[in-house]
């Protein structure tokens, strides 16, 4: 396991940043830890790093628990509202960095103009970093963290305040280096963009973990459907588990069924017709994170 936390607990004073939190994250993966504001994520990763002491429980990073002194070169970190020195360029600033983290100088040639270009930096290398965008510094940010070819990136809210021709970059630029064999571990509150990235995702809630597993676990395990019928819209289906509601899209129903098993739709179908309604249309239904984090939201849990 790359990352591997136990009941981990920190404690600020009467605030229980993390309460009981236990997750694993296996090498290559792509993970992401969601939550608002003030759920803990930003502690987790400061814990992972030895930044922060934890109250209790233990944590692991690449086979070690946290607090040993920390072989950093396996580790690229973006912390989360960084700022960089802005008397540099982005080349200066990598070419600083890079000096520091011991890349060769034919290793810093190399590495930094391809991550200048890959992050849509090219063609504003004489530009001080005081110039810069938001955008454009949470990508030298990124590039930072890169720089020596790290086996685990911890990124805190990555793509806060880039455009979306940016965080498209960012995604492809993860991607990539997933594809290279690098774990990734992705904090935001961002739930779309974590969607589109993520392999796997855990949401945290006031410092406890309130669900985790791949995208597409968490999001098909209540299955919705857009449904039509011919004729008269039943307000209420003759029958009571089921349940239909008006959809955003016209014409449409949303059909909430009263089981997750498989045959379900194929139980509706035949109650349908036996009851003399007429399927005009049916397609399946994908939730994305966002309704899983609201309904979690809605039955009773505080907001995630
Ligand atoms: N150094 C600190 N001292 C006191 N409270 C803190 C400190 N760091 C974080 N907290 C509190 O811990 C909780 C979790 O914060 P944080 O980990 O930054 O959450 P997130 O990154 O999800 O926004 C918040 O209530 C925050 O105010
Ligand atoms: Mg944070």
């Amino acid at each position: 396991m790359v990352v591997s936390v136990n009941n981990l607990q920190k404690h600020y004073g009467k605030v229980h940043a993390l309460d009981g939190v236990s997750l694993q994250v296996e090498p290559g993966t792509l993970f992401g830890l969601l939550g608002q504001n003030g759920a803990g994520k930003t502690t987790l990763i400061k814990i992972l790093l030895g930044l922060v002491a934890p109250t209790a429980g233990s944590a692991n990073l690449l086979g070690e628990p946290v607090g040993r002194p920390l072989n950093r070169l396996e580790v690229g970190y973006l912390p989360e509202d960084h700022r960089l020195p802005e008397y540099h360029t982005g080349p200066s600033l990598l070419e600083f960095y890079g000096a520091l983290q011991g890349l060769t100088r034919p290793e810093r040639k190399a590495r930094i103009p391809y991550l200048l270009e890959i992050l849509g930096l090219k063609g504003r290398e004489k530009l001080r970093i005081r110039g810069y965008s938001k955008g454009m510094k949470q990508r030298l940010g990124l590039a930072q963290a890169l720089l020596h070819r790290p086996k685990v990136l911890f990124l805190d809210e990555p793509t806060d305040g880039v455009d979306p021709v940016g965080r498209k970059e960012i995604r492809e630029l993860l991607l990539e280096e997933k594809r290279q064999g690098v774990t990734v571990f992705v904090n935001s509150h961002l739930l779309g963009e974590v969607e589109q990235l993520c392999d796997r995702v855990a949401i945290l809630r006031k410092g406890t973990l309130v669900l985790q597993g791949t995208v597409a676990e968490l999001t098909q395990s209540k299955p919705t459907w857009l449904v039509a019928f011919d004729g008269p819209v039943p307000e209420n289906l003759p029958w009571n588990l089921d349940k239909l509601e008006q959809s955003e899209c016209q014409g449409l129903l949303r059909l909430f069924l009263d089981s997750a098993a498989p045959e379900a739709i194929d139980q509706f179908l035949s109650k349908a017709s036996s009851h003399g309604l007429r399927l005009r249309h049916l397609q399946r239904e994908r939730g994305s994170l966002e309704d899983l984090y609201l309904s979690l939201a809605d039955r009773g849990g505080p907001a995630v």
